[in-house]
């Protein structure tokens, strides 16, 4: 765990819309991961929680930025993006439900799985949603034993 003393940060824009760019984020923080020779699981559970953020800010919103620090004991991530909002947070969280659009169901998009993915890879996961935009809040434990 020595090589995990050094915190590291990580900030994107991402763009709406920007199907083609989808997946740097997550493809750069697994980069820095294994660097770090984090677990393999911990890897996948952080990855699959920053994808499906930032797929969420490409495909439903205006557009936002991930900011990513990697801590000794911990990965804490924010999502936020201009707008336009979740408007039925409950439903948005039951799996299968999508409003994505044709377009990005043409691209293999809109299963209804992102956010209740997040929550099962995530330690702490919160939702802060309007009009303005809505914000992320991801945190992965790294020092959690088995089964706690
Ligand atoms: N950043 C966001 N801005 C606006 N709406 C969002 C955002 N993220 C999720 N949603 C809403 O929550 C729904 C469920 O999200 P998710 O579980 O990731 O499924 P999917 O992305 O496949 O539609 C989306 O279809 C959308 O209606
Ligand atoms: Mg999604």
């Amino acid at each position: 765990m020595e090589r995990l003393a050094a915190s590291y940060r990580l900030d994107y824009d991402v763009r709406a819309r920007d199907y083609v760019s989808g997946g740097e984020v997550s493809s750069a923080l697994r980069a820095i991961l294994k660097q770090l020779s984090l677990p393999p699981d911990l890897v996948r559970r952080c990855c699959v929680a920053c994808y499906e953020a930032e797929m969420n800010i490409i495909i439903h919103s205006f557009g936002g930025h991930m900011s990513i620090e990697i801590f000794p004991d911990r990965l804490e991530m924010i999502a936020q993006d201009s707008g336009p909002g979740i408007e039925d947070l409950q439903k948005a969280m039951q799996e299968g439900y999508s409003t994505a659009s044709e377009e990005a169901r043409e691209m293999g998009f809109g299963a209804g799985m992102g956010l209740p993915n997040i929550k099962a890879n995530t330690d702490y996961f919160d939702i802060q949603t309007g009009k303005e935009g809505t914000t992320l809040t991801m945190k992965v434990l790294f020092l959690k034993k088995e089964g706690e």
